[in-house]
């Protein structure tokens, strides 16, 4: 399906025939939204049990504890249960927050032009966010290439079921934005959403297929941290909803931000995407309704139809520069209406995107549009940074920089029978030990290895973007 192919999607059409499909097994899906919404309830009285008792409602880790392998099981399973995490000090406090990358080019004044592009956040009622479209400029280049960052991937990676489905300890780079949010900002918020999709989760056979167990009515039985059949999820195109599989998405703070700046907020409640798919199967959903969602928009959670899971919704804590914050590709999230801060809130949105077929066949397109200094294939082709002054070039890649944008293993183009689309056989590339055990900082460099000279990325200069 191409963008032009959206006008032609009969979504109401099969949103119905879902539905019907189910129907002979109609009080499956009663039940467990009953069991999932009372499950919602506790989460809800959890968390405020905690935020009452000054305990982390986020999961936080030190960096130095994944470098050191000495996470334990708890925090691991805590990040299960929560579907998300903050790693502190992946990047040392010493980054800088000047924004000379988007100043030098005048990033503002041709945005105004291009806006009427974006059409991605117009269905979000808080409005569009101060999201900047650039990609390229050398402290996210660096910020994604770095080591600290592959093994902090690596570590939250391997907290999913993996094998032969991707491999936890390789990325591929997917390059996304920036976020610089000017303080005073009442605007620019980002209303409670979840990413990867709206209508497919339901209708798609790939994504019935991850979530066949709460389509059961046996939402317990679900694990979100099960890949299995993540692969075979096809999204509707959109700007801005990734094609990639991503496992997190994230992002890396480049200056201190607090609950009232203005930042992000999460629902950190893993087994909340079964509250949202069961709640659209319920009597007082049309039949060709899934409670508001529409094909190739933001696919938005909101406190008509999901009190429960709006009464989950915290503020992360506060973050200094080089702390990282990662959440599952099912978790509901926010930026928050107002900036109450006296800084600005600037992140570059880093997730994980492991190695597997569907991620290095998003490759050669990306690396086109990194040569040419164009958006990434998956969002708005703004194209702002072709003539863009310090944008990063191939020189600025890193040994592991190159392999992680698919520049030391171009792979070879073949044809997969289930569709006919060209994609890229990156099987042949992954490691013979996929899905194995081992050490994920040696597999890793036996691949691409790092040369010592290569010094922590340098975000001293146009670190906002
Ligand atoms: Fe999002």
């Amino acid at each position: 399906m191409t963008l032009a192919d959206l006008d032609n999607l009969d979504a109401a059409g099969q949103i119905k025939a879902l539905k019907q499909k189910l129907a002979p097994q109609q009080a499956a899906p009663k039940s467990a939204f009953a069991d999932v919404t009372d499950h919602m309830r506790r989460a809800a009285d959890a968390i405020r049990a905690d935020q009452a008792a000054e305990r982390p409602v986020v999961p936080e880790i030190a960096y130095s504890d994944i470098a050191a392998g000495t996470v334990n099981e708890e925090t691991r399973a805590a990040i299960r249960r929560t579907g998300c995490a903050i790693i502190r000090q992946v990047y040392p406090e010493s980054l800088a927050t000047d924004c000379a990358y988007l100043e030098t080019n005048r990033y503002e004044e041709r945005e105004v032009e291009k806006r009427s592009l974006d059409q991605y956040f117009s269905s979000l009622a808080a409005g569009r966010p101060q999201i900047f479209n650039v990609y390229w400029s050398k402290p996210q280049v660096n910020a994604r290439q770095g080591e600290t960052i592959a093994t902090t991937r690596s570590f939250l990676d391997r907290l999913w079921k993996y094998e032969g489905v991707f491999d936890p300890d390789r990325q591929c780079t997917y390059a996304d934005r920036v976020r610089r949010r000017q303080p005073g900002d009442t605007t620019l918020g980002l209303s409670p959403h979840m990413d990867a999709g709206t209508i497919e989760r339901w209708i798609d056979p790939g994504y019935q297929s991850v979530y066949e167990a709460v389509f059961a009515g046996d939402w317990r039985s679900y694990d979100p941290f099960d890949g299995t059949h993540r692969l075979k999820t096809r999204e509707i195109p959109s700007p801005a909803i990734a094609s990639a599989f991503r496992t997190y998405q994230g992002w890396t703070a480049l200056t201190r931000q607090g609950p009232t700046d203005g930042t992000l907020r999460l629902v950190p409640v893993a087994a909340g995407i079964s509250y949202v798919l069961l709640r659209a199967l319920q009597d007082d959903v049309a039949e060709d309704d899934l409670c508001g969602a529409e094909p190739g928009r933001a696919f938005g959670v909101d406190a008509a139809w999901h009190p429960e899971m709006m009464a989950c919704q915290v503020s992360i804590p506060e973050v200094r520069p080089g702390d990282t914050v990662w959440w599952h590709t099912d978790i509901c999230h926010a930026v928050a209406d107002e900036h109450a801060g006296s800084e600005y809130a600037s992140v570059i949105y880093i997730g994980s995107t492991p190695a597997c077929p569907k991620n290095l066949s998003y490759l050669p397109g990306q690396k086109e549009a990194f040569v040419a200094g164009r958006s990434a294939p998956d969002f708005a082709p703004m194209d702002f940074e072709v003539d863009f002054v310090g944008r990063a070039t191939e020189a600025d890649l890193t040994e592991l920089g190159r392999c992680q944008m698919g520049l030391l293993c171009a792979p070879p183009l073949v044809r997969i029978a289930e569709d006919d689309r060209p994609r890229h056989d990156a099987t042949a590339l992954l490691p013979r030990d996929i899905g194995g055990g081992g050490d994920a900082k040696r597999r890793r460099r036996g691949r691409c290895r790092a040369p010592n000279s290569i010094a922590q990325p340098s975000m001293t200069t146009g670190a906002a973007a």
